[in-house]
């Protein structure tokens, strides 16, 4: 079982020229890290209104962080626990900035057609994404996730493992060149969570669920 996790614009764009179309989103990458980096997406889920239809708007990055900051803190995954896991395509790896790769107390895996092995640790290459769940399931990654690009998510939502979507919608349209694929009718469960304003954007957490 796995997770697909996303930030898209109004039109389901979701990159442009290999990287991010929006400015750094400090509320949404924060979800993002959180997201993936925590033992219990369901504290998770809570933290950020998506256990129920919660209709919380915040009007500023500070004021949602004030929000965060009342409830208990969470215990994120460390390097003496067992990690997540994170899969991504290699153009996706390509995007992160070097400092911040790997992705920090997470197992990376990384899908290419190329023949790159790793000297790092938590850091994975392959060449199938039927592997990649295979690798993250035999490291017992308590919680694994698919973080993109576009053809990776193409692939994930054809698995019927896929049993979860967490969307970050941002209310503007930008523009893009690469976008998510079309959703199929199945994710039955659909909640919205918590709006955040920021850098003079609106976007919204929101959850698809089978
Ligand atoms: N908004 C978001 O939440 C979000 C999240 C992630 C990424 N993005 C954006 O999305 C864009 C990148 O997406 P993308 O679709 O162009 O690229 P991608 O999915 O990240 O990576 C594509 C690469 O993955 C490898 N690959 C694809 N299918 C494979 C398969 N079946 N088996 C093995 N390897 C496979 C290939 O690597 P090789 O060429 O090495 O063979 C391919 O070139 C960037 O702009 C990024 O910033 C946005």
């Amino acid at each position: 079982m796995f997770s697909i996790v996303v930030a898209m614009e109004k039109n389901n764009g979701i990159g442009k020229n290999g990287t991010l179309p929006w400015p750094k989103l400090k509320g949404d990458m924060k979800f993002y890290r959180e997201l993936t980096c925590s033992h219990s997406t369901s504290e998770i889920e809570q933290r950020y209104g998506l256990g129920d239809n919660s209709k919380k708007s915040f009007t500023s990055y500070p004021e949602f962080l004030d929000h965060l900051h009342s409830h208990r803190p969470i215990s994120l995954s460390n390097n003496s626990a067992l990690p997540n896991a994170v899969i991504m395509g290699r153009k996706t790896w390509d995007s992160l900035p070097e400092k911040f790769r790997p992705l920090p107390n997470r197992l990376n895996i990384i899908l290419t057609k190329q023949q790159f092995t790793s000297k790092v640790e938590k850091v994975y290459f392959t060449n199938s994404l039927e592997d990649a769940l295979v690798y993250a399931k035999n490291a017992e990654c308590p919680n694994t996730f698919v973080i993109g690009g576009c053809q990776i998510y193409i692939e994930a939502l054809r698995q019927q493992q896929c049993k979860k979507i967490y969307i970050t919608k941002i209310d503007s349209v930008f523009d893009c060149d690469v976008y998510f694929p079309a959703i199929k009718n199945e994710y039955t469960t659909n909640i919205s969570g918590y709006t955040v304003s920021e850098q003079l954007l609106k976007y919204q957490f929101t959850k698809l669920e089978i």
